[in-house]
């Protein structure tokens, strides 16, 4: 695929997420290509993650993102304009050069990130393909789809932020997706009829949030859900704890189903729950520092369950090697606005797949209708996607475009469970 465009014109507008907060979109026009990005936004973000931009004050109560927006049109606009947009590594390098901190605090990682998303599109654009093909290989993901939702996506009780189903075990991306949204309306069915009107309240990710007390209690609502659209042999469960944001500094205990537990406590509840639920995968099950109690927790699932670094890791290739040191990790969980470029982004994963770790291209809690994620899922062939319930447009984004890769690719092409790693 031959490409010599070059990027004429680069153009960052404050567009709103799905929270209605702002956030930077860019349009990058070359020769002849165009490329859109937006920037997503955390909200259960890590400590050491890339810096997001804000400007503070009172407009849009100190979220607006106009100084992000100003550092693309001014400065990162004169710097790009006449290089080869299907350059990516030497687009990235001089964002990288011209932030010239480690978080990307100068310019924001909201404007690297989107700059260098559009910059990505721009160059397929240029070459006439969707953004998967420039990045070599063709594998449809399994998709965590976040059904109930608690910690700090949502106001119920729950100390656990992610509940998932994760249909592993169909023929194709699109029967998956098809066995989540039954799930999804299965359950709805259910939370209505167990916690009376009012309970289906969504979460920041589509799923729902009803006044679970106990993570039990929740895990079980999903296992009926799937049991009831009789899919309980294919769809597996996978929880994002987010544990960073139960666990009190002082005490240096996890506040949890209104117990105070250790690391060490909280590891048996962890091993006690995937005892009894059909759990393949689990998020950030400690603070975001616990790179020993990971390693801990990881040795003792045996091989049987994923064990993935979010907050721990934040996309980050030095915190990647620590992980890898220690085995804390069996997974990533890779977003590029952690690290701010897409290039950043790809040496994490490239670095996790060497050395038999698996990755999980993943959403934010704050999303737009951008669906880079899914081409992204499929181009690096890491197997595995989190991109929220099948409901809510900025959710429903990612799965659809994957719908439309599949028509692209041949039969055969979902992972299925091939992308999970112990
Ligand atoms: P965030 O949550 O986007 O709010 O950080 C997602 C996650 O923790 O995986
Ligand atoms: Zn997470």
């Amino acid at each position: 695929m031959f490409c010599l465009g070059k990027i004429k014109r680069i153009l960052a507008r404050e567009v709103l997420d799905s929270r209605g907060n702002p956030t930077v979109q860019v349009d990058v026009f070359s020769d002849s290509g165009f490329g859109r990005a937006t920037a997503p936004s955390g909200a259960s973000t890590g400590r050491h993650e890339a810096v997001e931009l804000r400007d503070g004050g009172k407009r849009f109560l100190g979220r607006g993102v106009s100084k992000a927006v100003k550092n693309v049109n001014e400065i990162i606009a004169k710097a790009l304009i006449g290089m080869e947009v299907c350059d990516q590594r030497a687009i990235d390098d001089v964002l990288c050069k011209l932030d010239g901190t480690p978080g990307k605090s100068r310019l924001g990682a909201n404007a690297t990130t989107a700059v260098s998303l559009a910059v990505a599109h721009c160059s397929a654009s240029e070459k006439g393909v969707g953004l998967h093909k420039l990045l070599g290989k063709a594998l449809l993901p399994a998709p965590m789809m976040n059904l109930l939702n608690g910690g700090k996506h949502a106001a119920n009780g729950l100390a656990v932020q992610e509940f998932m189903v994760f249909p592993l075990f169909f023929p194709s991306f699109s029967s998956a997706l098809r066995a989540g949204a039954e799930i999804y309306h299965s359950l709805a069915s259910m939370i209505l009829k167990k916690y009376g009107k009012g309970s289906t309240a969504l979460g920041d990710e589509g799923g729902f949030a009803p006044q679970c007390k106990r993570t039990e209690e929740a895990l079980a609502l999903l296992e009926s859900a799937i049991e009831e659209c009789g899919y309980s042999k294919k769809v597996k469960l996978a929880i994002d704890a987010a544990a960073s944001s139960f666990y009190d500094k002082k005490s240096r205990r996890y506040l949890i189903d209104g117990q105070q537990l250790s690391a060490q406590g909280l590891s048996d509840f962890y091993l006690d729950l995937v005892k009894s639920y059909p759990i393949a995968s689990l998020e950030d099950p400690f603070e975001e520092e616990s790179f020993e109690e990971f390693a801990f927790l990881k040795r003792r699932l045996a091989g049987k369950v994923q064990l993935v670094g979010d907050d721990l890791l934040v996309t980050n290739p030095a915190r990647i090697r620590q992980a890898i040191s220690k085995g804390s990790c069996s997974a990533l969980l890779l977003k590029v606005n952690q690290i701010g470029t897409l290039s950043e982004a790809l040496e994490a994963a490239r670095l996790c797949q060497g050395s038999g770790m698996g990755v999980i291209v993943s959403h934010r809690s704050g999303e737009s209708e951008d669906s880079s994620i899914a081409d992204i899922a499929v181009g690096i062939g890491c197997g595995q996607i989190k991109a929220g319930a099948p409901a809510r447009g900025e959710r429903t984004a990612k799965y659809n475009r994957l719908l439309q890769i599949e028509e692209e690719l041949p039969d055969g092409s979902f992972a299925k469970g091939s992308g999970l790693k112990f």
